[in-house]
């Protein structure tokens, strides 16, 4: 098929088309909190806790960011999949409240018991955001630990 310049009408005929409107589409909110931790397994002699997590054993903290995707199709009385105001309203009350600023090995109760990896606090987060959503809104949710750091849980499509 050549290529060739979409008019402004055929824009518009896009969106108003019901193929194109039935289309899943992503939107994303991203917040940021402060937090320390410490890999380590309380079981395990620090010796053993050295060997298994290296310097990440001491106590230090990260500037963690935290990316939510949901996925759906566009609401035609909005123009929305869902309102992010909404979703960073759930994120907040969910996540961000109780682990901004915290000890995540020791201050934050529905982590107890969890080494407080990157990938673990992104399972958490992922089953604190999903309940509070409507079913099967929810596509992934992706923490960054550092810049060069993220672990992501997701429902396949
Ligand atoms: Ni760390």
């Amino acid at each position: 098929m050549a290529l060739r310049d979409l008019t402004d009408a055929d824009t518009a005929a896009a969106v108003r088309n019901p193929m194109t409107c039935s289309r899943m589409v992503l939107v994303s909110r991203r917040e940021s909190f402060n937090a320390a931790h410490q890999l380590c397994d309380p079981s395990l002699s620090d010796a053993e806790n050295k060997r298994l997590f290296g310097k990440c054993a001491n106590l230090h903290g990260h500037n963690y960011v935290l990316e939510v995707v949901v996925a759906g199709e566009i609401d035609d009385a909005t123009g929305y999949v869902f309102d992010l105001k909404r979703l960073s309203d759930v994120i907040c009350q969910r996540v961000i409240q109780d682990v901004d600023h915290r000890n995540l090995n020791t201050d934050v109760a529905w982590l107890n018991g969890c080494i407080p990896t990157a990938e673990n606090l992104a399972l958490a987060f992922w089953e604190r955001i999903r309940s509070e959503l409507p079913e099967g809104l929810l596509r992934s949710v992706r923490l960054w630990e550092t810049d060069k750091n993220w672990a992501e849980v997701g429902d396949p499509v």
